[in-house]
């Protein structure tokens, strides 16, 4: 199945212009409908310059974060995406937003989940001592960083480098593992 994707973003974008690269390849099954930052941000920058429809929702500008997040949803449908994907959203989504796309939304994270759950997680596995860190694409479910993972990529810590090393290295394996998820994904559904 063609996959419809929405993509939020709160940063740089790496993620998701490579996600763009892979689509525009016809790698993967799928089309970018809509790329949503909430703030204006690096990511979204590029996403203009690659012609994605894109736009900036501001939660301060809502009257709550529940209105702010229908207003992500209504975008989400209006624009016909059949899958969410979280590519640096710096933001947890409620309950009430999760249940409406329940397992329609995954989400990168720059760890081997369950460990390093939350904010600078190639940080926390660098200074506590692991050997090996990677990362993760999983469902989201309500909760931070807890739901159903989908896949994993290994790196090996080398702490004869400095930690920016570790995080371009897990960037690097971040672009590989969500192509592969989405290749899968779409291949499933
Ligand atoms: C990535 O490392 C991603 O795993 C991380 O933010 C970075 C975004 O990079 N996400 C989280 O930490 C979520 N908890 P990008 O904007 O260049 O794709």
């Amino acid at each position: 199945m063609v996959l419809n994707l929405g993509i939020l973003i709160s940063g740089n974008g790496s993620n998701m212009v490579n996600i763009a690269k892979h689509c525009k390849l016809k790698n993967i099954n799928c089309n970018i409908k809509i790329v949503l930052s909430n703030k204006n941000c690096g990511g979204i920058k590029k996403a203009k310059k690659l012609n994605l429809k894109s736009m900036i929702l501001e939660p301060n500008k809502f009257k709550n974060r529940e209105s702010y997040e229908n207003k992500v949803s209504t975008l989400l449908r209006d624009h016909n995406v059949n899958l969410v994907c979280l590519a640096g959203y710096m933001l947890k989504l409620g309950k009430k937003f999760v249940k409406k796309w329940e397992k329609k939304i995954i989400n990168i994270h720059p760890s081997l989940l369950p460990a390093f759950k939350g904010i600078n997680a190639q940080e926390q596995a660098y200074r506590e001592g692991v050997i090996f860190t990677g990362c993760t694409v999983h469902f989201v479910d309500q909760y931070l960083d807890t739901g159903q993972i989908i896949d994993q990529r290994i790196v090996k810590i080398d702490r004869n480098k400095p930690l920016k090393d570790l995080v371009k290295k897990i960037l690097n394996e971040e672009h590989k593992l969500y192509i592969n998820v989405l290749k899968k994904l779409s291949k499933e559904n």
